[in-house]
């Protein structure tokens, strides 16, 4: 059986990345791990279906997991009081006790205060306190996009020194595994485009779900009353993505049919891309409007597109921010978010 419940709702198989994770962890640190892929494929779900349903299970792991989604970071004050928390016995209960598993590091008050003045630094700290650990350590990060444009003193970028550290806890020094996440390709084709990173780094995409797993996930929910001609045409139009079934399943009855509903799905997703359309001709970049058209047309013929010129990358950075273009810098190729996208391109270059 494919389908699990998380947090009462739907999970839906990922059994072969969960054994590629379990696998992975049981191995020794020497690289980062990049997981990447179109917005809400589902890479932070799986990422916390495996930490609450096997790593924390297991006594031999210990996990720092970091959501910068859920954290907001502003400077390097507030990136330090993220992953530090000063000492205090007195209110340590037994609930912040469990809870601090999962995330800070806990320091006296004066090392905290050295790091703060920059007299000591945060990177070294971590790592001594990784190498103290007796436990597998594992590190995770979601949205490290999050750290760009924020400096630590003076001009060093915290980004850069971040990743530096990530590749002395792997490649270096072995001390933990570092799992990064994130769905924006382009910040991440940066990356994959600098030699160091990309030496010392691994790439997974996590992609939308296969027509087999939604088949059986609508089939298992009898009271849907979906036949497989209806569970085709769902995903003739949404493809495997989790997050638009989960929205059809709560919002078609309010449709006089599933095809209504669809069709629906696409006059949105349509009048989406128009918007972007505005916000270019008001950023007066209306020159790009073209070349999304030539992008859009090769994903209908090819499936995807690889072709390239300034304005044609242009264009993917500015469709790509937007979430309705997916690049995979791995593949070099560019393709629509998720399936609506493309049922909505064929909309807009038949609308003319
Ligand atoms: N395997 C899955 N089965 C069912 N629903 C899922 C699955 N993966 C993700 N989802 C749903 O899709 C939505 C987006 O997932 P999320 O993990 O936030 O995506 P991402 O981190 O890739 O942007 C969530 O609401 C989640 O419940
Ligand atoms: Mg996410």
């Amino acid at each position: 059986m494919l389908i699990k419940r998380f947090r009462g709702v739907d999970f839906i198989n990922r059994d072969k990345e969960i054994e590629f994770f379990l696998n992975y962890f049981n191995k020794n640190p020497e690289r980062v791990m990049w997981i990447y892929g179109p917005k809400s494929t589902g890479k932070t779900t799986l990422i916390e279906y495996v930490i609450e349903n096997y790593l924390l299970k297991e006594k031999s792991y210990n996990i720092k997991y970091l959501n910068f989604r859920r954290i907001l970071i502003s400077n390097f004050d507030s990136f330090i009081d993220s992953l530090l928390e000063e000492k205090d016995e007195e209110t340590q209960t037994e609930l912040n006790r469990s809870y601090n598993i999962f995330g800070l590091f806990q320091l006296e008050a004066k090392t905290l205060k050295k790091i703060k003045e920059h007299k000591k630094n945060l990177f070294n700290y971590l790592i001594e306190e990784f190498r103290k650990e007796k436990r597998k350590n594992i590190l995770i990060i979601d949205e490290i996009q999050s750290l760009q444009d924020i400096y630590m003193n003076g001009d060093k970028k915290l980004l850069n020194e971040f990743l530096n550290f990530c590749v002395a806890l792997t490649k270096e020094t072995h001390l933990s595994h570092v799992l990064i996440l994130t769905s924006n390709t382009i910040f991440l084709n940066e990356i994959y485009n600098n030699s160091k990173m990309k030496e010392t780094s691994r790439f997974k995409l996590i992609d939308h779900l296969s027509y087999e797993d939604i088949k059986e996930w609508l089939i298992s929910k009898k009271d849907l009353g979906f036949r497989v001609e209806d569970i085709d045409l769902i995903y003739e139009y949404l493809g495997g993505s989790a997050t638009r079934i989960k929205k059809l399943i709560e919002e078609y009855k309010d449709f006089n049919s599933l095809k209504e509903y669809l069709e629906n799905e696409i006059e949105i997703t349509k009048n989406e891309i128009k918007f972007t359309f505005r916000e270019l001709r008001k950023l007066n970049k209306e020159y790009l409007i073209e070349p999304f058209k030539e992008i859009i047309k090769d994903i209908l013929t090819k499936g995807y597109s690889d072709k390239e010129s300034k304005e044609i990358e242009e264009a993917i950075d500015f469709f790509c921010e937007k979430e309705i273009l997916f690049f995979d810098p791995i593949k070099n190729t560019t393709t629509a978010n998720s399936k609506i996208y493309v049922k909505a391109f064929e909309r807009l270059l038949s609308d003319g």
